[in-house]
């Protein structure tokens, strides 16, 4: 997907990778960690068991605190997938994973300001629009300015981080 514009998404796309090199970096990594580690994963979104994408996440730090770390999510589902709800359903699904599995206080999502697909999918998944950030992305050879989304745990208190290492959830499970 990631060697593919259409599959990837015009606002993912920073230029033809080497697909040879990208696999066996991308093989390499799941022989290690399973796409999974005590920060960052990406998971398949599967539907009736057919994978349509996936979800990713990496951390965003806000302060030296280990408490002001959060979550920053990220999507790409193949084209055909694309306008049926699912993107909504996938994100929302991966937010509640990590308050749950990981005791996230704040997971949050930016996303180019022309992209209308991704800033409509986030706020029916709960998020609130935060504000702009200005030329954010340098991609195809110019800045592009971002919109940054955040969701907030229910409580307002900080959770205790769990240090389980999460269970290889098919997002999509939870999707049918
Ligand atoms: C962005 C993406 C994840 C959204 O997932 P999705 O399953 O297509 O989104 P949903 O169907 O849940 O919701 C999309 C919403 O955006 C709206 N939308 C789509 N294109 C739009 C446009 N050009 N202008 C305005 N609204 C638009 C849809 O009408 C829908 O809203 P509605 O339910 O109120 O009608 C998916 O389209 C995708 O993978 N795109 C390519 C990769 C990408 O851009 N990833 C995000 C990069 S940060």
């Amino acid at each position: 997907m990631a060697a593919d514009k259409e599959a990837v998404g015009e606002h993912n796309w920073c230029g033809a990778p080497d697909a040879d090199e990208l696999l066996g970096r991308l093989h390499h990594q799941f022989q290690c960690d399973g796409f999974l580690d005590r920060r960052g994963g990406r998971l398949v979104v599967l539907v009736d068991g057919e994978a349509i994408g996936d979800v990713s996440w990496r951390p965003a730090q806000w302060g030296p605190s280990e408490g002001s770390v959060c979550p920053a999510i990220g999507i790409a589902l193949l084209p055909q997938f694309r306008g049926k709800g699912y993107g909504t359903i996938a994100q929302r699904l991966l937010a509640d994973h990590l308050f749950r599995e990981y005791g996230a206080h704040r997971v949050q999502s930016d996303t180019a300001a022309d992209n209308p697909a991704e800033q409509r999918a986030l706020e029916k998944a709960g998020f609130r629009r935060e504000g702009i950030v200005r030329d954010a992305e340098e991609r195809d050879g110019r800045f592009h300015d971002h919109v940054l989304y955040g969701l907030l745990a229910r409580s307002g208190k900080p959770r205790r981080r769990s240090s389980r290492s999460p269970g290889c959830y098919a997002v999509a499970a939870w999707m049918r």
